[in-house]
Parts: C-alpha cells; sequence; structure tokens
C-alpha cells in the first residue's frame, strides 16, 4: 500500500480520485466504485455504482442506498466525474474505486482533509455491463403478502425502516439458496419432476421458510414442500395461519424438536441461528434424512469453550478472553464442516450477512456428493483436529461412532419409522437414493 498525495486538502484529492475514476471507466480497467460515510443523515448510507450498458451506451449505474429502500440513477460518462467531485466535496467522506489494477481510497476527516490511498487490486475480473441480465430481485411484488403478514412491509408496500436489514438479509439468503439449487441440478430439473422437500429447522417466525416457500414455489414454478419446525406454538400458529391467508400450497409449520420431529427424507435442510448444539441436531437430522443440501448458520457457540485446551505457540494469545471465544466459534464450525465432508457433503464456509449487521453471519453450506462415511482421511482430519485443539467432545460425534458399525448393519432411511417418517436416530439415506440427481 502507497499513500499518494497525504494530508492534502479536499479538494485536490477529490479531484484526482474523479480522475482515476474516468480514466478506469475509459480504459476498462473499471470495477466499482463505492461512496460512504456520508456527513449527514438525510444522505444514503451509502451509493455503489457499477458500470452498465443501456440500449449499447456505457452508463455509471447507481444504487442510492437508503435506511429503508434502495433507489437507483444512471449517469452518462461525461457527467461522472463532475458529479463525483460534487460528492465528495461536502457530501460523502470515503470512496472506493476499484479497478483490475489497482483499489483507490479517498478518504476524509471530518475537517475536510483528504488523502488517496492506493492498494492491490481486491479483484482483477470486470464484471458483466449487460443490465439486462441483471438479476431479478427475489422479494418481487409477488413477495408482498407475506412480507406484509410478516410485518417487514407497510401498509403501503414499503419496506419498514425497522426492517430493512431483515429484507436485505432475506434478499441474500435467496440469492445463496438459488446458487445452490442451481449446483444440486434441481434448477435443471424437469418442472413436472417429483415435488422437492426442505425443511427449515427452528424457523422462528418463518421470514426464511417462507422465502424459501416463494423462491421454489413462486419463482421457480415448480413442485416444492416446505416444512418449518419450531419449538414455539405460539409462532407455529401464527405461520401456519399466513401461510393459509396466502394460499401458499405446500407450506406447512410443525411444533416439534429439531432432534426428534419426525420427517420424512428431505432434499434440503436448513437451519439458521440455531443455538449451540441445536445446529449440530439440524446437521444431524439432515444427514439421516439423506439431504442433498444442508445450510447452516450456527449462532452461539457454547460447547466448545470450556474443552478448548491452548496448545502452543497459541497460549499466549488464547488467554486473551475474546480470542478464546473467537477460537472456539472458529474450532466449532470448522469441524462442522470437517463432519459434513466425513459425511460425504462438499462444504463450503462463507459470509451470510454484512458482519455490520451481526457478528454471527457466518454460513456453511454443504451439498452432498460422495458415499459418506469411507473417506478415512476425512475422519482422520476430525481426529486430528479435535486432539491439538483439546475437544474430547463435539456434538457430531455420533457420526463417528454410527459408521464405526459395519456398514451392512445401518439401517435404511424409512425402517423403524412410520409412514417413512424419521424422527431422530441417525439413520443414513445413500447417495443417489431417488431423492435427488446423483452427484454429477
Ligand atoms: C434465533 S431464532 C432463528 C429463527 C430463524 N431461523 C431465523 O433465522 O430467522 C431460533 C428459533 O429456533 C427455535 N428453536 C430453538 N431450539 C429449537 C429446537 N431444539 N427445536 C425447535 N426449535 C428450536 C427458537 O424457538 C427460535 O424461534
Amino acid at each position: 500500500m502507497s499513500i499518494i498525495s497525504p494530508n492534502v486538502t479536499h479538494p485536490e484529492s477529490a479531484e484526482n480520485f474523479a480522475r482515476k475514476t474516468s480514466a478506469a471507466l475509459a480504459d476498462g480497467t473499471f470495477i466499482r466504485l463505492v461512496l460512504s460515510r456520508p456527513v449527514s443523515k438525510e444522505l444514503p448510507q451509502k451509493i455503489m455504482a457499477r458500470l452498465i450498458r443501456l440500449r449499447g451506451t456505457p452508463h455509471l449505474s447507481l444504487t442510492l442506498r437508503n435506511s429503508t429502500q434502495d433507489m437507483a440513477k444512471n449517469l452518462v460518462m461525461p457527467q461522472v466525474a463532475g458529479w463525483l467531485k460534487e460528492q465528495l466535496g461536502g457530501a460523502f467522506r470515503s470512496a472506493l474505486l476499484c479497478t483490475t489494477t489497482r483499489d483507490w481510497q479517498f478518504i476524509s476527516n471530518e475537517s475536510g482533509v483528504a488523502r488517496l490511498v492506493d492498494h492491490k487490486p481486491s479483484e482483477t475480473q470486470l464484471v458483466s455491463q449487460d443490465h439486462d441480465k441483471k438479476a431479478a430481485c427475489i422479494l418481487d411484488s409477488s413477495a408482498a403478502d407475506w412480507l406484509h403478514g410478516l410485518e417487514i412491509l407497510d401498509r403501503d408496500g414499503r419496506v419498514r425502516a425497522s426492517m430493512a436489514d431483515k429484507h436485505r438479509q432475506i434478499n441474500h439468503y435467496l440469492e445463496i439458496v438459488s446458487h445452490l439449487a442451481k449446483d444440486c441440478g434441481w434448477l435443471e430439473m424437469p418442472k413436472e419432476a417429483a415435488s422437492l422437500h426442505f425443511a427449515d429447522m427452528g424457523c422462528g417466525k418463518g421470514y426464511l421458510t417462507f422465502g424459501l416457500w416463494h423462491l421454489f414455489a413462486r419463482l421457480q414454478k415448480r413442485p416444492v414442500r416446505v416444512t418449518g419446525v419450531e419449538s414455539r406454538p405460539d409462532l407455529v400458529n401464527t405461520t401456519n395461519r399466513l401461510a393459509k391467508q396466502i394460499g401458499a400450497n405446500g407450506l406447512e409449520f410443525v411444533q416439534g424438536d429439531i432432534a426428534s420431529v419426525k420427517l420424512p427424507p428431505l432434499d434440503a435442510l436448513i437451519a439458521l441461528h440455531a443455538c449451540n448444539t441445536a445446529t449440530d441436531e439440524a446437521i444431524k437430522r439432515g444427514i439421516e434424512l439423506g439431504a442433498k443440501l444442508i445450510v447452516v448458520a450456527p449462532c452461539c457457540h457454547k460447547e466448545l469453550r470450556p474443552q478448548l485446551g491452548k496448545p502452543e505457540p497459541l497460549a499466549a494469545v488464547l488467554r486473551h478472553g475474546l480470542m478464546e471465544e473467537r477460537m472456539a466459534e472458529w474450532a466449532t464450525d470448522g469441524l462442522r464442516a470437517l463432519f459434513l465432508e466425513w459425511a460425504g457433503y462438499r462444504t463450503k464456509i462463507m459470509e451470510f450477512v454484512g458482519g455490520e449487521h451481526t457478528p454471527k453471519n457466518l454460513m456453511i453450506a454443504a451439498v452432498r456428493e460422495r458415499e459418506a462415511f469411507v473417506d478415512v482421511a476425512a475422519r482422520k482430519q476430525i481426529e486430528e483436529m479435535k486432539t491439538f485443539l483439546g475437544v474430547e467432545r463435539h456434538a457430531l460425534d455420533a457420526l463417528l461412532t454410527e459408521c464405526a458399525r459395519p456398514r451392512t448393519q445401518q439401517r435404511e432411511p424409512s425402517e423403524g419409522t412410520q409412514n417413512g417418517l424419521a424422527g431422530g436416530s441417525l439413520n443414513i439415506a445413500a447417495p443417489g437414493d431417488g431423492r435427488t440427481p446423483n452427484p454429477k
């Protein structure tokens, strides 16, 4: 990182930044521009800008992010430098320009003293400029009935200020799920194929359950059954009432415990923000019910912290409580991903929502691709990691015990259950069990 013209006055840095933006737009290296730290609450919290083509002409497309909604505006190229200088001349204190060759940061303090800093490029791939190919917003007007029922929209159909983060979170979650659905081969399946069945464990008020149903039933227009599982009967009654009111065929909420509720074989199991080891219970249920896709976003992590050793050379850092807490989260979720790998899943750990909304923003997505419990290297990794960290018990240890039995003794999915419903003992469905396409 180098600092160009530090501590120079505001107009020069703003002008320099605007010039660099115009140059990047002209020479094809522009990736994106973000303005942040507005000087007043009346201004948008952020402006995100990207290059698009409208009827063949390049435009800078701006998204003005307000607390309740986003607004869009397009600028033609000759307008850009002037507009940018105006914004940096008093409206926004920070700006980031990403290009394929360098990232440029404009930073000004409260007294208007500004500097320009450059970094290595954070990205080097250009993004598509095709405006028409822009992904449609998942929470479109057809979602208004349930968003209103869940009090995310007000009577006039506007996102309530207090629910703006939740609205964004649902949209982002559904974008992630639609990518994962593609990965699972569900988007290519003929629409008349058998109904997919998803369960949302610990679904609470049902924000994400309604969202899941909306994505597949209304947007994808394919047969789907979505079951929300929740321990609180009051929430189950409210969500079932809303599902009935909007005519949500295939969406139901049941009262039960994640660990024991009876469910049929599943295509996907979701558990977002289920406390402590409830996330592990959900993972176990997903594996035993043969889910092709398991998505969890853990909440609190209490199980491992008292067990964590302080192996050298980490001990000096782990004497800080906060670092120990972070390590416990890291270890819990890292081991969860390893257990899923051992169960035959390809896993990915990603950020679910921006860290500015909640520190509990990690998501583990797992797509089943291999036979469960045969990869000895995957098992060894779990054991070595537990030994290194001093972990004696992890809520997913049952997966190691279960597979210690000869595979011929493992039960088939519906054995020992009523009406094909399984209720909470490890009961593994094999890959390619006919519910979802075999791994490619
Ligand atoms: C933090 S909320 C998350 C709700 C929802 N998943 C979301 O992300 O918006 C957790 C919910 O899980 C429910 N819950 C916790 N443990 C549970 C269990 N063992 N079985 C069923 N529901 C549970 C709670 O009652 C609560 O409504």
